[in-house]
């Protein structure tokens, strides 16, 4: 007797006619004829031959700044340099009710398209920590249903930023505010290397924040070199520092723009540095593919990350959504579909492999970057899936498929009407569904 049962499923993987029984919000069965063996079930999916995959997961996103777009104005050039002055502005008239009230109605959109972790940067340079505060409420009041993970992210610089200058009776140093973060209850250690005023100080930030990591055991993601400068080689610096103390497999490089405008000979150094310290590393597609190549007239550079290259050594790759309708971007809808969409068309990863590759970029990459516990389909996983009106994962893409059912811990969380739409052609089928059968 299961508490739920989905029977004749598809899995990532390729397997067919699969049933999964959930017992105590965790999988307690999956495989083929489970079905037929099984008591009567509380609730029954039939799956019809579509694809079941675990959640969707954000390796890196920007709650704090969500859904404020046009706030208070938009980003005309479209830079990154443009979207941080205009978060400054925006930063002194944030009020906590409006920063967790824009969050929960985005982790509504994420549960309805299967998102069901995140992590978040949260802006830490604020001698009021007010978005910490907000987010670590936020993550509190969806814990049932979505796994936040919050990264301490000082936007301005730990080294670059003055408190005094938002508050002069402040007497912290950013780095402080950003400690004050992690005792709070913050996860992970965030930095921005390229936004230190010189190459020396962004390799000191570098070395002050992995070194707080591991006083405190905790994980690393740093935005590291987002720009198109060549010459920004902070990720070399994470990649020594994650090895010197002993943090493998525990740190994140982020966007690492910069990688795609290297010259070729110094990649070939660096990316099996990257490799042996056991750094994984985030490309966001949307973002990217807006935010660099701002200053080329033509050609204009794509600005993504060396995605197939790094994944061929071996390192873990996820792709990220970053930003929805904030001062940096002024669309996303959570829906990580079609992050992997965007991320497929500008890596050019469209062989058969490559393709399921960028699927995985927006599932068990990033669910491992996160370290998520009990993440899968095998028995003994937490009870988290979703069934997509699709046949594969590749079709999944294509389409970005509709949620027919989201469940979170055996429990469904929300569904979706297939998508159809009714033809009135003579002689033509009356309903297409865009899907190959
Ligand atoms: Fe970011």
């Amino acid at each position: 007797m299961f508490d739920l049962l989905v029977t004749n499923a598809t899995l990532p993987d390729g397997r067919t006619g699969i049933d999964i029984g959930v017992s105590g919000g965790r999988i307690a069965a999956c495989g083929a004829g489970i079905a037929a063996q099984a008591a009567a079930s509380a609730e029954v999916i039939d799956a019809a031959g579509q694809l079941v995959t675990p959640p969707f997961v954000d390796a890196h996103f920007h709650m704090d700044a969500v859904l404020s777009y046009g706030l208070p104005r938009i980003n005309e050039s479209g830079t990154l340099l443009e979207g941080i002055a205009l978060w400054g502005e925006l930063k002194p008239t944030l009020v906590q009710d409006a920063i967790i009230s824009r969050a929960m109605t985005y982790c509504d959109w994420a549960v309805a398209n299967g998102l069901l972790a995140i992590r978040t940067h949260v802006d830490t340079c604020d001698p009021r920590l007010l978005a910490v505060e907000a987010l670590l409420e936020v993550k509190r009041k969806v814990a049932p249903y979505l796994d936040l993970q919050l990264v301490a992210f000082p936007q301005d610089g730990i080294l670059r930023y003055d408190p005094r200058a938002d508050d002069p009776a402040c007497t912290d140093t950013a780095f402080d505010l950003l400690k004050k973060a992690l005792d709070l209850g913050v996860d992970v250690v965030g930095g921005i290397p390229h936004f230190e005023q010189t190459m020396q100080s962004g390799t000191e930030s570098v070395r002050l924040l992995c070194e707080e990591a591991a006083r405190r055991s905790l994980r690393v993601d740093m935005h590291c070199d987002e720009t198109d400068d060549p010459m920004s080689r902070h990720i070399e610096t994470l990649a020594f520092e994650t090895r010197r103390l002993g943090l493998q497999g525990r740190v994140n490089g982020s966007h690492l723009t910069s990688m795609h405008s290297m010259d070729n000979y110094y990649v070939s150094k660096l990316i099996p540095l990257i490799a042996q310290a056991g750094v994984s590393a985030v490309a966001n597609p949307l973002i990217n593919i807006t935010i660099q190549g701002r200053h080329d007239t033509y050609p204009k550079r794509r600005g993504m990350t060396r995605v197939p290259e790094l994944l061929a050594a071996g390192i873990t790759v996820a792709f990220g959504h970053d930003c929805v309708m904030d001062p940096w971007y002024g669309l996303g809808s959570g829906d990580m579909l079609e992050v992997a969409h965007m991320g497929l068309h500008v890596a050019q990863m469209t062989s058969r492999v490559a393709m399921k590759q960028c699927f995985d970029a927006v599932t068990a990459a990033p669910a491992a970057i996160m370290g998520l516990d009990g993440y899968g389909l095998e028995p003994g996983c937490r009870a988290d899936f979703v069934l997509l009106q699709a046949a594969e994962p590749v079709e999944a893409i294509r389409l970005r498929a509709a949620r027919l059912a989201v469940v979170r811990r055996g429990r469904v969380v929300a569904t979706s009407e297939p998508r159809v739409s009714r033809l009135r052609l003579a002689g033509r089928p009356d309903a297409v569904r865009l899907t190959r059968q």
